[in-house]
């Protein structure tokens, strides 16, 4: 498999990026996960629109780095055996001795790989959540690496036999740990407001486009803790499992326990979507 790196197509076993690089002392970088459907990369231009945006955030001078993306996604698209899967872009403030402060004029550090969808997507398939303290900083609008935070709830899932970790603040569901929320509470669809208290998810948008073709009508709010328990259907969104069911929350049934009409019919219109 060939990987992307600095401007160099390079055998991923051959790639090496140094040890004092600043994504790997501090975590200090960013990155993009894009689907991949037919060798065609979905939402590309929001995905690099939204990387472009976590650089300015972050303070990272893309004149630093110089890269056409665009032609490096279509070109790891193309290697994809089935055609389908996800295109992994990363960008850190590169190697310099460690101090917290930026470093003069260090060039970026540029990484991007294809991976092959390795299953079907679980769009159609259903997954279970619990609820958990939202212990991330407060500025997930930012798409960083430094996901200490997120790794260590989606682990506690694991380990109460869950998929996905469903954050809480202020006793507000705001988003998942790699996922955005909706939940149908009463005869409202809800899902939490773009702010710097989630990652504005790509799918996220898509679902939002899609509800109002149907005349599905969407509330941006975040649900409280107590609605979110009595919601009649959760799902989550997110680039590698589109849009999923949540059937069970703290191993308790979600409505009925099984996908909801709501969910069904933005599942199967992002199906038809995507194509
Ligand atoms: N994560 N919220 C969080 C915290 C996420 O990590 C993600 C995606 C999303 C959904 O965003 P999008 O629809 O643009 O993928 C929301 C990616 C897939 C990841 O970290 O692997």
């Amino acid at each position: 498999m060939l990987v992307y790196l600095n401007g160099d197509w390079i055998p991923a076993d051959s790639a090496r990026v140094s040890v004092f690089d600043r994504g790997f002392v501090f975590g200090d970088s960013v990155y993009e996960v894009i689907p991949v459907y037919g060798h065609r990369p979905f939402r590309e231009a929001a995905h690099l629109a939204r990387l472009k945006a976590s650089m300015t955030a972050v303070g990272m001078d893309e004149r630093l780095g110089p890269v056409h993306w665009p032609s490096v996604c279509a070109r790891l698209a193309e290697t994809l055996p089935t055609g389908d899967g996800t295109l992994y872009l990363q960008v850190t403030r590169g190697a310099a001795p460690r101090q917290h402060a930026f470093p003069a004029n260090a060039p970026l550090t540029l990484f991007a790989y294809a991976r092959p969808r390795v299953s079907e997507p679980a769009g159609n398939a259903a997954c279970t959540a619990i609820l958990c303290d939202d212990i991330r900083w407060a500025r997930c609008d930012i798409k960083t690496t430094s996901l200490i935070a997120n790794v260590l709830l989606v682990q506690e899932a694991l380990s109460r036999g869950a998929d996905e970790a469903l954050l809480v603040r202020d006793d507000r569901v705001n988003e998942g740990a790699v996922s955005n929320v909706f939940a149908v509470c009463g005869e409202q669809l809800l899902t939490a407001p773009r702010n710097h208290l989630i990652l504005g998810g790509i799918t996220r948008d898509v679902v939002l486009e899609l509800a109002a073709g149907l005349g599905i009508v969407v509330e941006e709010r975040a649900p409280s803790r107590a609605e979110l328990s009595d919601a009649r259907e959760v799902f989550i969104t997110g680039s590698s499992r589109e849009v999923t069911a949540v059937t069970r929350i703290d191993g308790k049934p979600v409505g009925d326990g099984r996908p909801g009409p709501v969910f069904h019919r933005l599942h199967a219109a992002f199906q038809t979507f995507k194509e």
